[in-house]
């Protein structure tokens, strides 16, 4: 399955299929990415892999054996694995690294991980030597489905995440769900959680999907994986299509987020996963929209129902007061206007401004009596 995402300065392929590590290198070429399919230059392409050992021990030889095979001078650099490492310090040292291995500013730079490597990776192909080629080749299902389309990249900085960064297009995004299998079972639901999301915000026939399968099952499922990941990287490319800079549609792709990230801040980033913190986030979400009456109480029923069922989640033990001072100081709170993505369907959300404070917090105690009834 091909996507195109269709963003400046150019459009580009984002490919799903299982098994395509073996062949990245040929489908690279084919799609026109370092040198197209003519074989001058070929020999001189450098191909700069970026990724963490976990990754490279598992999957690092399928992929060099598959850019050598198409006439890639590919060098993997490794970084630190883990949250903490996606920082400023690791990009500087990573191009100090490329700088001594011979790039030039006709190297491309291939992402060969999970989101931290994609931001990082990201970022450096952004910088380096004023921006560089850059190809995404996702290793988990969070960066598979999200963090590998759009462009965003960046790092953390102490006083908060995502606050360093660019947009840089890939020039392409290559997703070989066969990777996954390897992937702890933790990671494989949490990133499942931004597939839930995708089919809130616009695709009511993966929701429904989703809403029904045993995460177990579906692991297992190649072909049902790999459909999951295709609907969801296609509403994504639609999104971020229309709006490639977040300023109004791209927005409902942080349905879950709000309540999510300030969940994540709240208790350090170590309690929660990601996908865990938007899947407390999106059921908060649907309870908002059902106490003020913006959706049918059977749609808000389904949406929690279908988090809990591709749980379980961590549990939720913090004060509601707390969370609401976290929104309010949250970098996209403008003038102490706190944004709520809303589902009002199944399938269709709304951006609203005007919820209570009263009405979140409501809705982070019902986020605690659920998670005590688990
Ligand atoms: N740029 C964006 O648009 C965007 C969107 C969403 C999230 N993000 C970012 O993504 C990051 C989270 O990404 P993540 O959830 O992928 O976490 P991650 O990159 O930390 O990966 C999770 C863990 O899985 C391991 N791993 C990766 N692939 C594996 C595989 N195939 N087999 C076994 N282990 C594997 C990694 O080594 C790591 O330990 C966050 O920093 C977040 O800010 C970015
Ligand atoms: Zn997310």
């Amino acid at each position: 399955m091909r996507v195109t995402v269709a963003v400046p300065p150019r459009p580009y392929q984002a490919v799903i299929e299982d098994g395509l590590l073996n062949r990245a290198g040929a489908l690279l070429r084919d799609l026109g990415v370092a040198g197209g399919a003519t074989p001058a230059n070929h020999r001189s392409q450098q191909a700069f892999v970026i990724t963490v050992p976990q990754v490279h021990r598992r999957w690092g030889k399928r992929l060099l054996h598959a850019l050598a095979a198409a006439e890639f001078n590919a060098q993997v650099i490794e970084m630190r694995d883990g949250e903490p490492h996606k920082k400023l310090a690791t990009v500087e040292a990573l191009a100090e690294k490329m700088l001594r291995l011979g790039a030039d500013r006709d190297a491309m730079i291939i992402a060969f991980g999970g989101g931290v490597v994609g931001d990082t990776a990201g970022l450096l192909a952004s910088l380096y030597m004023r921006g560089v080629d850059l190809v995404q080749i996702p290793t988990t299902v969070l960066a598979q489905v999200d963090a590998s389309i759009g462009g965003k990249n960046g790092v953390n900085l102490r006083g908060g995440k995502n606050l360093l960064g660019t947009f840089h297009q890939p020039r392409a995004v290559l997703i070989d769900p066969s990777v996954l299998s390897t992937l702890p079972e933790r990671e494989f639901r949490a990133g499942l959680y931004e597939s839930l999301k995708c089919g809130v915000i616009g695709s009511p026939e993966l929701f429904e999907y989703l809403e029904k399968v045993d995460a177990k099952q579906l692991r297992r499922n190649r072909e049902k994986i790999e459909w999951v990941i295709a609907e969801s990287v296609k509403l994504k490319a639609k999104v971020v299509s229309s709006d490639e800079r977040e300023g109004g549609l791209r927005r409902v792709l942080n349905f879950g987020h709000t309540i999510g990230h300030a969940l994540e801040a709240e208790t350090a980033y170590r309690h929660f996963l990601h996908g865990e913190a938007v899947a407390w986030g999106m059921i908060a979400a649907a309870h908002i929209t059902a106490t003020t009456g913006r959706i049918d109480q059977s749609d808000a029923t389904r949406i929690r129902e279908a988090v809990l069922n591709l749980g379980p989640l961590p549990k939720i033990e913090v004060r509601s007061r707390n969370i609401l001072r976290l929104l309010l100081s949250d970098k996209k709170t403008r003038d102490g206007v706190v944004h709520f993505v809303l589902p009002t369907a199944i399938g269709k959300v709304e951006v609203a401004n005007d919820v209570p404070d009263r009405v979140v917090c409501e809705a982070i105690d019902e986020l605690r009596r659920l998670s005590q009834a688990e």
